[in-house]
């Protein structure tokens, strides 16, 4: 595991932008596996920022996302298809038929999770997936759990997630009860995974998720044994974690 402590949010989102540009330079046609929420907004801008200035091509770039809600239309300013499309797609030079989510309007949920599957290996492993992290450590939306799920599956939401999420909702009524999550087997075949996270209130599961004890009870633990893991996570997400102040950490 690499981490790079960086002053804030804007600073943490530099450092991964970088990374990610670094990865679509040095492979035009590579494979990104992509996050929503909060944290990565930051690192879109600057890609966006990039390309617009003529220093980053996506033409040849193949995106799939990590999750999506189920019973939630593309065209819902919620569903995590919409988010990408504003936050990334949308403003790039990206070809949107090589852009994967998980279909969240497929009736049967076995079937969209084996279409997801096939998709995932069709277009080969990630050489970069980038991941939030959820305050109950969950990756994706694989929750706190007794095993590790490998592939793509429909999760029903913890209590804690819905909470987390209600702030995107009018109503409580409205905030998913489900979604369809990229499996722990799927995120962790990735050639390089990238985990971004900042603020204090992240500080803690940052602490239990990758200085204690892998189990999937908190599933972001299973990055310890990933060959190639980086985290990028300001001053406050490392504050309780006990690391020198300076230097190669
Ligand atoms: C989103 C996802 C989630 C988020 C996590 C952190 O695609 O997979 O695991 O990364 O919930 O969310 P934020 O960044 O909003 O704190």
């Amino acid at each position: 595991m690499k981490i790079y402590r960086t002053k804030d949010y804007d600073d943490m989102s530099r450092r991964a932008a970088n990374l990610i540009s670094a990865q679509i330079v040095i492979k035009p046609d590579c494979v990104l596996g992509l996050a929503t929420g909060s944290t990565p907004i930051g690192i879109y801008r600057r890609l966006v920022r990039q390309n617009q200035e003529g220093d980053l091509d996506f033409s040849q770039v193949t995106t799939v996302n990590l999750d999506e809600y189920r019973g939630i239309s593309p065209d819902n300013s919620q569903s995590y298809r919409f988010f990408m499309n504003e936050n990334l797609f949308n403003q790039v030079n990206i070809d949107k038929r090589m852009t994967y989510v998980p279909d969240g309007m497929e009736a049967d949920s076995q079937a969209a999770c084996r279409k997801y599957d096939e998709i995932l290996r069709a277009v080969g492993p990630a050489d970069l997936q980038l991941l939030g992290l959820g305050h109950n450590g969950h990756i994706g939306f694989n929750e706190p759990g007794d095993h590790f799920k490998k592939e793509t599956h429909c999760v029903t939401l913890s209590e804690r997630t819905i909470q987390a999420n209600r702030r995107f909702f009018d109503s409580e009524e409205e905030v998913p009860r489900e979604a369809y999550t990229m499996g722990i087997g799927t995120i962790m075949s990735a050639r390089k995974v990238l985990l971004v996270v900042a603020g204090e209130d992240k500080a803690e599961i940052v602490k239990t998720a990758f200085f204690g004890p892998v189990t999937p009870q908190v599933p972001a633990s299973i990055l310890q044994f990933h060959p190639d893991f980086v985290l990028v996570a300001d001053e406050a997400a490392l504050s309780q974690c006990d690391l020198p102040l300076s230097g190669q950490l």
